[in-house]
């Protein structure tokens, strides 16, 4: 008979509050990448979202190394002009302060389902992802010359920020708001996010050896990730490699995180609790499983493609 026994269910003991885990109250975690100035049709707020969500910033999206601003203000009013993109983009609203606001979904909340359950959705994305931008303009508010900046040259620049816990909150908040705007793109609901491209197959076959075995690789990157974090398939010097990085930290943060863990994102997986605790408790392998019935490969080949050109 062992010597060593479980004294309690430690998940029965965790008086997690409802959602999931206690990561809103959290002031970690970040990130930078691809953004772009967007005006919010709706209320004429401006704010900042990845790339891949502005869809007028989509033309422009490749062949930009990552870790470098990618739009100031004036090159985006540019494009989105351009683009006929940014009706809404009136004087007044061009001269209020930026302020980040949560990108909508681009699927109903119950769309991902039985994979990913439309509650943990509503909390994840409603209450969690709107926290991470919360509190990165609550930083904004108070520190005059983040304002007007965008969400790369914040984030991005993270190692000349003085302030130890301003750094922090905006790598965490900063990053928490990336991360989750990219999470949410590059899902789709089963069925209907395609096949990875030829290209995109032929990197995975040659970086892996096959799709299984990239799964595999992937799989063991997220179930290994201690605590909370990210499981990333990227680009690195042209090759797709798995890497996963802690908390809201992303590949994107030169600097910040290790080199070796650099490089343009292609997937990510949010292995957070609040992204699963719900419906899958402590089964986190089933959760990354499930997962890959929901990637939305066309979103996947987009990136992978604009980040190998
Ligand atoms: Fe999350």
């Amino acid at each position: 008979m062992s010597n060593f026994r479980m004294p309690n269910d430690p998940w029965k003991r965790r008086k997690l509050p409802p959602g999931g885990d206690p990561s809103l109250s959290d002031t970690l975690h970040s990130s930078f990448g691809n953004s772009a100035f967007v005006i919010t049709p709706e209320d004429g707020r401006q704010s900042f979202h990845p790339l891949s969500i502005c869809r007028a910033g989509r033309p422009a999206y490749g062949n930009r190394t990552m870790s470098a601003p990618i739009y100031d203000r004036r090159s985006f009013v540019k494009l989105s002009i351009a683009a006929g993109a940014a009706a809404a983009a009136t004087p007044a609203a061009m001269a209020q302060d930026a302020s980040f606001s949560l990108p909508k979904l681009p699927y109903a909340l119950d769309a991902l389902e039985p994979h990913i359950d439309a509650k943990t959705m509503e909390i994840h994305h409603g209450k969690h992802h709107q926290a991470y931008i919360d509190n990165l303009n609550k930083a904004i508010t108070a520190n005059d010359f983040l304002k007007g900046k965008t969400l790369e040259a914040i984030v991005g620049g993270l190692p000349a920020v003085k302030d130890e816990a301003l750094r922090t909150t905006l790598r965490n908040q900063g990053g928490g708001h990336w991360n989750h705007s990219f999470f949410w793109e590059i899902m789709a609901p089963a069925g209907k996010g395609g096949e990875a491209s030829a290209e995109l197959a032929a990197a995975i076959k040659s970086a892996f050896g096959s799709m299984d075995d990239l799964k595999k690789a992937f799989n063991e990157a997220a179930t290994k990730r201690f605590g909370s974090g990210w499981a990333w398939l990227i680009v690195q010097d042209k090759k797709l490699k798995v890497v996963s990085t802690a908390n809201q930290d992303n590949p994107l943060m030169k600097e910040i995180i290790p080199d070796a863990d650099f490089g343009t994102p292609v997937l990510g997986l949010d292995v957070w609790e609040h992204a699963y605790y719900l419906h899958y408790q402590n089964k986190r392998p089933d959760y990354i499983a499930a997962w890959w019935n929901v990637v939305n490969w066309k979103e996947a080949d987009k990136r992978f493609k604009a980040a190998m050109a």
